[in-house]
């Protein structure tokens, strides 16, 4: 598709940086678990890294599609790239997407990979005595979601990690954290109290590329999501 390509840079309505609006789509993704979910999911859709991302310290990789390239993000940051137009579509957790919100996207496909949970921990037989909860957690938009709908008072202390050892230390009584095997909490002398959200990976996509690439984004959105129903 390289004759899409033009040279005639265009500024965008909402005032953004100047942009060429056929340039190469990008693809926004992120180490780690969603990477190594994501490509074999890519690899069935037609679209491959022209090199190992996995193993190299480089942050854009060209793939074997000419209108395509890769961009490896964190995953808090995959939102703000795809909504500020940096990049066209992305992968990312809906854990982040509850949290840091979902203004300015689309989200037409559950990829249905990393999934865990979403959920309240606290000690092993820890019971709400009726006072204000301490609650540890990075998610605390969810967190003081959760709470407010249960009509709970809390106190939230936002941590960047590690949310198990808070109760331990007696920093918090309660986390709210990501739970896949419950091994951490185990560990840790925790047991899982709430679910509060099914976590899994979404394809989400930029609402004004979503227009001005129609065919070229929904190409590789349906293409994407033929081979997430191949897998189910
Ligand atoms: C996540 C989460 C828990 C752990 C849960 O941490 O915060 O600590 O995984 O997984 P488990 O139920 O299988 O034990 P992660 O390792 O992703 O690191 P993070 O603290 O940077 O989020």
């Amino acid at each position: 598709m390289a004759g899409e390509i033009s040279s005639v840079p265009l500024l965008s309505s909402a005032g953004q940086p100047q942009r060429i609006m056929n340039r190469i789509l990008t693809l926004a993704l992120t180490k780690g678990r969603i990477l190594k979910e994501t490509l074999p999911l890519l690899d069935r859709a037609g679209i491959r890294p022209c090199e190992n991302i996995s193993e190299s310290r480089k942050l854009v990789f060209p793939t074997n599609r000419d209108d395509l390239q890769i961009v490896v993000l964190r995953g808090t940051d995959v939102p703000t790239y795809v909504r500020l137009g940096a990049a066209d579509i992305g992968v990312v957790g809906k854990d982040v997407l509850l949290e840091h919100g979902a203004e300015g996207l689309y989200e037409p496909l559950d990829l249905g990979i990393a999934r865990c949970r979403l959920m309240t921990a606290g000690p092993s037989g820890w019971q709400h005595t009726g006072a204000r909860v301490r609650v540890a957690t990075k998610f605390v938009n969810i967190a003081r979601r959760h709470f407010a709908a249960q009509g709970v008072n809390v106190d939230l202390i936002k941590l960047y990690g590690a949310m198990e050892l808070a109760p331990t230390m007696q920093l918090a009584d309660l986390i709210v954290d990501i739970v896949d095997t419950g091994n951490t909490l185990r560990a840790n002398g925790m047991q899982p109290l709430e679910e509060i959200a099914a976590i899994s990976s979404r394809l989400v996509v930029n609402k004004a590329a979503m227009r001005s690439r129609h065919n070229a984004i929904a190409d590789i959105v349906e293409r994407i999501g033929a081979a997430v129903g191949e897998r189910a």
